[in-house]
């Protein structure tokens, strides 16, 4: 439904793993130790992997909201993870069908402590990044959004072609995935900008793949992929891009090629008070 296979977000979900910021993260946890029990929301969980990671180093009283449109992804998730819940007697987890742009309305923020996205932010548009920034300011949730692209992808060996194939990719990002015209790589700075408007304090930090010959599985997809979304940016660039794709191809099954892509992750935090509780 989705365009993301549960097959395509375990291939990632190491990778992803690795790269997450390690001064956010513990930032994120002096943050924890300051929380009794604690609220998670989860947007575009898929399959639950940024809670898989988060939850058991947050540890204690937790319970998590996990959102997306996908049926099949949600189904997979609570399959595989309501087991390790039932297991750790403290976490528990809350399966959410709904999509983040038609039923946004349906989207509860209340008694939320900690807003968390991982491998989305770069999909939204400038609108719906308001709205989310909105209603976490409205209930002085924390924000933990990880692995959003930030535009970078660096090819070794480096090959002629490299650069405009990262353009056309990068010019792919920005058309509209669903949310509106999509921010692409612009996603996290836009995000930061409105939440210090509202008095937030907020920390950005690169957390970049750096895939290698063993990751030969995850470099492929993402050629295949990028070449797709290069073609519908540039058809006319067909040959041109089946030639390129070929000697890269070339260079991962032969065990030469690493490639480095570009993430940030974003933590953003404040002291204030909601602002219902100032209404009452
Ligand atoms: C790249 S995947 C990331 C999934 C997961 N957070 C992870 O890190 O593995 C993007 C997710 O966004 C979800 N998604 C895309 N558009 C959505 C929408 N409008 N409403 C809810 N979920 C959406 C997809 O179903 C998919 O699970």
């Amino acid at each position: 439904m989705s365009g993301f296979s549960a097959e395509w977000l375990s291939l990632r979900e190491p990778a992803d793993t690795t790269a997450r910021n390690l001064e956010l993260m513990a930032r994120l946890l002096d943050w924890r130790q300051r929380q009794s029990s604690l609220t998670v929301l989860d947007l575009a969980s898929g399959t639950g992997a940024n809670c898989r990671f988060l939850a058991p180093l947050l540890g204690g009283e937790q319970h998590w909201r996990l959102v997306d449109y996908d049926p099949a992804l949600l189904a997979r998730s609570q399959l595989e993870m309501q087991p390790w819940a039932n297991a750790t007697g403290h976490c528990d987890l809350e399966w959410l069908l709904l999509d983040l742009v038609r039923d946004w309305e349906r989207l509860d923020f209340q008694e939320v402590q900690l807003v968390t996205a991982s491998a989305l932010l770069d999909l939204v548009s400038a609108d719906w990044l308001e709205r989310l920034a909105h209603c976490c300011g409205q209930w002085r949730a924390a924000l933990f959004i990880a692995l959003s692209y930030d535009g970078e992808i660096i090819w070794q060996p480096a090959l002629a072609g490299d650069e405009v194939l990262r353009q056309w990719v990068n010019r792919h990002q920005r058309t509209d995935k669903g949310f509106g015209p999509a921010l692409g790589s612009d996603a996290v700075a836009a995000l930061a900008t409105l939440l210090r408007n509202q008095d937030y304090k907020v920390m950005v930090r690169p957390s970049r793949w750096q895939l290698g010959p063993e990751q030969a599985m995850l470099q492929t997809a993402l050629l295949e992929g990028w070449v797709n979304a290069a073609l519908e940016i540039a058809p006319e660039a067909a040959s041109e891009l089946a030639n390129w794709q070929i000697q890269r191809r070339r260079w991962i099954e032969c065990g030469q090629s690493r490639l480095q892509v570009g993430h940030w992750d974003l933590w953003a935090w404040t002291d204030t008070v909601p602002s219902y509780t100032n209404s009452q």
